[in-house]
């Protein structure tokens, strides 16, 4: 399953004016596995995805891909070095088919990845396994909410990552669509895709993660095997809580 560090952030800091979103941040992702990343609202996870992928520069610290500095690269340039995420809100263009959307995204591919495959086999392939292959031809802003959740997920697989971030990409969906994105992005890792996956829904978490990382206030508060995580005193009292202990 998971493997040597593939990414690795030591000492990560990010302020924005007075904000401390992330402080002194020690985190790693092993290469096959999926790491699930929790915490409350505002915590700093979308800001973690922001530092990896090249939207925000780091106020401090360093972040490696594969022991190489990322910090500070702009989003294209991590994007060439393997890594894709997703974004809470959907990022695909109006106006233009699935399929259309899926080939921006191939044809954003660095050049030896160009030749080494085309990208209507790798559009086919990532329509393939998003599912929306019947679809492919329909307005992206026609297709309903499930659907386009894929779509972002057909997008950023469509530049050919090692490592794929997905920021809460079940949210809004009934119990069957976010069933069905589970298996999806499992499918995924099973073929040797890595995966960060935000999500608030700990069920879903817990269903899909090999291990997790539990932010709070831009800290790192717990780490490590998800059962293990969950019964955690401190993560219960500061986040799962009201949502997963509680309840259950
Ligand atoms: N661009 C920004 N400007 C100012 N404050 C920000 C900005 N982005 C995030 N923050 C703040 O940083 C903290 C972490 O936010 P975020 O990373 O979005 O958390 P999460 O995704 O865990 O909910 C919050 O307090 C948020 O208000
Ligand atoms: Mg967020």
């Amino acid at each position: 399953m998971s493997g040597a560090t593939l990414l690795e952030l030591r000492e990560v800091g990010k302020s924005f004016g007075g904000v401390h979103a992330v402080t002194a941040l020690n985190m790693e992702v092993r290469r096959g596995e999926v790491l699930g990343l929790i915490g409350p609202n505002g915590a700093g996870k979308t800001t973690v995805f922001n530092l990896v992928s090249g939207l925000q520069k780091p106020s401090s610290g360093s972040i490696r891909l594969d022991g190489h500095e990322i910090g500070g690269l702009r989003p294209d340039q991590v994007c060439r070095r393997g890594i894709a995420r997703t974004f809470q809100t959907a990022s695909f263009l109006p106006g233009l088919t699935v399929r259309e959307n899926v080939r921006l995204a191939a044809e954003f591919r660095e050049p030896a990845k160009r030749q080494a495959r085309s990208s209507a086999a790798v559009v086919a392939d990532a329509l393939a396994r998003t599912e929306l292959a019947e679809v492919a031809d329909e307005a992206a802003e026609l297709i309903n909410v499930s659907q386009q959740k894929r779509l972002e997920i057909a997008r950023a697989i469509a530049t050919e990552p090692q490592l794929l971030m997905t920021d809460e990409i079940v949210a809004g969906l009934n119990p069957a669509e976010t069933d069905g994105l589970l298996k999806i992005l499992t499918a995924l890792n099973r073929d040797g895709m890595t995966l960060v996956f935000v999500e608030h829904d700990v069920r879903a978490v817990l269903s899909v993660s090999h291990r997790l990382v539990v932010l709070a206030q831009g800290k790192l508060l717990a780490e490590g095997e998800p059962k293990a995580v969950a019964r955690s005193p401190e993560v219960i009292r500061v986040y799962l809580g009201s949502r997963y202990a509680g309840n259950r």
